[in-house]
């Protein structure tokens, strides 16, 4: 019964995965714009006239407190949530509110939940392959040549995630960091313009977080990687920019050197903290 149901949801995260011939236009601008976006639940604004761009082949790096909407800028990026106002478009050609989830997910965002979807039973390999079979393009048509492809960009992944070695073992066994490397395979089967990524180090070992700044800073440049993390060891030890969301806007962006000595960041840090410790 789980089993089913993880694979109905999982269908659903193929359709979402599935990619369409539309490149993305970058020659103007950035890859991923958001203009003066507001959205709010029952009169709470849980993002309040947000600005973000980010340029292609960009690694950016969002932090800030707990409710400060992070995952919410997702859900609008992605088109789970859609804003009361603002504009948002990816490239200078696709207005991404005018579409919904599938269609922005097959113009190339992919986007990395914290929960697990990987089929325990089956090996890593066989992970991957079915994430390809997603790509409905792909399947009708499948040659000799394509599977031989296929192949290729599977090898070509295991390589990126670091699981060569494990590739025939079922994806049960892997550690947790290293189902959150293949699940960040699956998504690259795909080769999308854009991963979004929401806490990707929860739960993991210092040599899991180190792999993982490697495998993150390995892919930008290639794509445009956004990683939403608490952890600021992390963080420092693979930004280039970093926003710091606070209230659903931007309360500061630099290096993690600026924003980290920005006096309004350290307070809004110390607060959040000592709200931690009363809670
Ligand atoms: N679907 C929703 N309905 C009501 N409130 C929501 C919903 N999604 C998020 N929120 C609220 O919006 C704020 C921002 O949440 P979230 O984006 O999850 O923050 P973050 O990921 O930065 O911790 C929080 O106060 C949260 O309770
Ligand atoms: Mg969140």
């Amino acid at each position: 019964m789980n089993f089913l149901t993880s694979l109905a949801d999982r269908d659903r995260v193929f359709d979402f995965l599935v990619p369409v011939d539309s490149p993305v236009d970058v020659r103007h601008g950035p890859i991923l714009y958001l203009e003066d976006v507001t959205v709010s639940f029952d009169g709470f604004r849980a993002i309040d006239r947000l600005n973000l761009t980010i340029d292609d082949g960009e690694l950016r790096c969002i932090i800030g407190p707990n409710g400060a909407g992070k995952t919410t800028m997702m859900d609008i990026i992605t088109g789970k949530t859609r804003p009361d106002t603002g504009r948002v478009w990816f490239g200078s050609r696709h207005d991404l509110l005018t579409m919904n989830e599938p269609q922005i997910a097959s113009l190339g965002i992919g986007r990395k939940f914290q929960k697990p979807t990987t089929f325990e039973a089956l090996s890593v390999f066989e992970n991957l392959e079915l994430a390809m079979a997603a790509d409905k393009r792909i399947l009708p048509t499948l040659t000799a040549r394509t599977s031989g492809e296929i192949r290729e960009r599977i090898e070509e992944v295991l390589t990126t995630i670091g699981l060569v070695e494990l590739r025939h073992r079922p994806a049960g066994i892997l550690s947790h960091g290293q189902k959150q490397w293949l699940e960040i395979g699956m998504l690259l089967m795909q080769r999308p313009r854009l991963l979004l990524v929401d806490e990707p180090v929860a739960g993991m070992t210092e040599q899991e977080m180190e792999r993982t700044a490697e495998l993150l800073t390995g892919l930008a440049g290639k794509q445009s990687v956004v990683v939403v993390e608490h952890d600021m060891g992390f963080v420092r030890s693979i930004a280039r920019t970093v926003t710091v969301l606070h209230q659903g806007s931007v309360l500061a962006e630099g290096s993690m050197n600026q924003v980290s000595m920005d006096p309004r960041v350290v307070e809004v840090y110390l607060g959040a903290e000592a709200d931690e410790e009363v809670a």
